[in-house]
C-alpha cells in the first residue's frame, strides 16, 4: 500500500502536476507522465526548510565567495572546469558509452588523492574490474575508495562514514532510490539521485562527479533538466574511429564555457594533448585540392584546423549540402555570398565540408578558410600548403576584423605557416612576425582569392 503523497512528473522536462495528463503543458510531449510517490519522511524534510527563509541582502555587503580548487592532475581538464575542482560543486560529465568518461575520472583519482579523500561509487562495474582497471592504469593510494553500490540512501550513508572530500558518481542513472517508485534511469529516479546529491555536496563541501549517459538524440538521458541543477556540464567527445577525444563545457558556473581539452585514447588510459594543432597538421594531406587551413580560438587557446570541402556534379534536382563541424547555415550563407559575388555555380553541386580533427567551429573567423575551401573544391585547383587563412565573411563579401590575432598568428608561425591571409584590419605595426612570413591583409574575398595563388593538382 502507497503510503506517500502522489505526484505525477514529465519524463522529458520534470513539470509535476497532481494528476496524470496526456501531453505536458510545459514542454508539449505526449504520454510522458509518470506516476511517483513523495514519502513523508521527505516531505516533511522539504517543508521544515521552507520554514526557514533566507533574507535578502545588500550586494554592497556581500562576502567574495573564495572557491577552493583542487587540481586534478589533468591540465586539460582543469582549464575546462575554470582552473580546478571547486568545493562543494557537482560537475556533471556526461558522454556516449565506451568514449571513456570512467577512464578519465578513475585516473583523476590518482593526482586528486594526494590531498583530499575520494570515493569512487560505481553502478556499473564490479570492485573486481574496478581495481583490475585501476591497476591497467597504475592507480592505487589509501585515499582512494571503491564502492558499487545503486541504492541511494547506501550511498549517502557511505558517504556519511567515510566523509569524502571528491565523490564520483559512475553513472547517475544505475542509482535508483527507494523513495521513488520508478525504475532505475528514469527521470524521476535520475531527480531524485541528483538532487540528493547535490545537497549532499552542498551541506558537506565535498565536490560531486556525476557521470550521465547520453540518450540516442544526443542528450542526457533525464534531459535538460540535469544541466539545470548541476554547476557545470561537460561534454566528452570523440569518433569512434579515431583515439582522439574532446571535453568540452556547455555550462560552468566557475569558468569560461570555450574552453576545450584534447586527449587521446591509448594502451593506458587518456593521454592529454596540450598542443591540438600538431595532431590536426600531422594527418594533413598533401597537395590536395579542398583543403584550406585555418586557426579559431577556443577559449584562451588558439588552434590550427584544416576545412575541407567536396564538390562534385549533382544528380538531383537541388545540390544537397552537408557539414560536419560547422554549422549548416552559416555554410549556405558562404555559398551564397560566393554564387553572388564570385558566380560560382555551387547549386549544380553537392557540397560537402569537413572540419579535421573533430573539432567544431562556431567562430566567424573560420569564415574565410572555409570559403577558400569552397572555391579550391569547386575549381578543382590547390591551395599551397604553407598558407593559412582566416577573417569574418560580411554578405557583401568584405573581409571583417576578428579578436586574438597576435594569438593566432603566433601558433600559424610555430606550425611553420609563412604565407598568413587575414583580414587588413587587422595589420597593425604591432603585428610582428620573424623573417620568411609573409602577413597578407585582405579586404574582400577577391583579394583573398587572388594572393591565394592556387595551381593545379599534379
Ligand atoms: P570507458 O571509460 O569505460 O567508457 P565510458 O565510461 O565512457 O563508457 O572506456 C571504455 C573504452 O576505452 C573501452 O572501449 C576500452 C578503452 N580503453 C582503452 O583503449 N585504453 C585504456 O587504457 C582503457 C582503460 C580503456
Ligand atoms: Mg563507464
Amino acid at each position: 500500500m502507497k503510503s506517500g503523497k502522489i505526484v505525477f512528473v514529465c519524463r522529458e522536462c520534470g513539470a509535476t502536476s497532481p494528476k496524470w495528463l496526456g501531453r505536458c503543458p510545459e514542454c508539449q510531449a505526449w504520454n510522458t507522465y509518470d506516476e511517483i510517490e513523495v514519502s513523508e519522511k521527505r516531505r516533511s524534510s522539504q517543508n521544515q526548510k521552507m520554514a526557514s527563509k533566507n533574507q535578502a541582502e545588500k550586494i554592497s555587503e556581500l562576502k567574495m565567495p573564495e572557491y577552493i580548487r583542487t587540481k586534478t592532475g589533468m591540465q586539460e581538464l582543469d582549464r575546462v572546469l575554470g582552473g580546478g575542482l571547486v568545493d562543494s560543486s557537482v560537475v556533471l560529465l556526461s558522454g556516449e558509452p565506451g568514449i571513456g568518461k570512467s577512464t578519465l575520472l578513475l585516473q583523476i583519482c590518482r593526482d586528486l588523492s594526494i590531498t583530499r579523500k575520494v570515493l569512487y561509487v560505481s553502478g556499473e562495474e564490479s570492485q573486481g574490474q574496478l581495481k583490475l582497471r585501476a591497476q591497467r592504469l597504475g592507480i592505487s593510494g589509501d585515499s582512494i575508495y571503491l564502492l558499487t553500490e545503486t541504492d541511494l540512501d547506501n550511498i549517502i550513508s557511505e558517504c556519511e562514514r567515510l566523509r569524502p572530500d571528491v565523490i564520483i558518481m559512475d553513472s547517475v542513472q544505475t542509482i535508483s532510490s527507494e523513495n521513488v517508485s520508478s525504475a532505475p534511469g528514469s527521470i524521476t529516479q535520475v531527480r531524485e539521485a541528483s538532487m540528493t546529491l547535490i545537497n549532499y555536496a552542498k551541506s558537506s563541501g565535498a565536490a560531486v562527479f556525476l557521470v550521465g549517459h547520453v540518450n540516442k538524440e544526443g542528450g542526457i538521458s533525464g534531459p535538460k533538466l540535469l544541466e539545470h541543477m548541476v554547476d557545470a556540464v561537460l561534454y566528452f567527445e570523440g569518433e569512434r574511429t579515431n583515439s582522439y577525444r574532446i571535453i568540452r563545457a556547455i555550462k560552468n558556473r566557475f569558468g569560461s564555457t570555450n574552453e576545450i581539452g584534447v586527449f587521446e585514447m591509448g594502451d593506458r588510459g587518456l593521454i592529454e594533448i596540450p598542443n591540438p594543432s600538431e595532431v590536426v597538421m600531422a594527418e594533413r594531406p598533401k597537395n590536395t585540392s579542398g583543403s584550406c587551413a585555418g586557426c579559431v580560438m577556443q577559449g584562451t587557446r588558439p588552434i590550427i584546423t584544416e576545412i575541407q570541402s567536396l564538390v562534385t556534379k549533382t544528380v538531383f534536382p537541388t545540390g544537397k549540402r552537408a557539414a560536419d563541424g560547422f554549422d549548416h547555415n552559416r555554410m549556405g550563407l558562404l555559398i551564397a555570398v560566393l554564387e553572388k559575388r564570385m558566380g560560382l555555380k555551387f547549386y549544380e553541386n553537392d557540397v560537402y565540408i569537413n572540419v579535421a580533427g573533430g573539432l567544431h567551429l562556431d567562430e566567424p573567423s573560420a569564415d574565410l578558410s572555409i570559403a577558400m575551401a569552397l572555391i579550391s573544391g569547386i575549381t578543382d585547383r590547390v591551395i599551397p600548403d604553407e598558407l593559412i587563412a582566416f577573417g569574418e565573411i560580411g554578405l557583401s563579401g568584405e573581409v571583417r576584423a576578428v579578436s586574438h590575432i597576435d594569438y593566432r598568428v603566433k601558433e600559424a608561425v610555430r606550425l611553420g605557416f609563412t604565407k598568413i591571409v587575414l583580414p587588413k584590419k587587422n595589420v597593425t605595426s604591432s603585428l610582428q612576425v620573424p623573417e620568411g612570413v609573409e602577413l597578407i591583409g585582405v579586404s574582400n574575398i577577391y583579394q583573398a582569392l587572388a594572393c591565394m595563388k592556387m595551381k593545379k593538382a599534379d
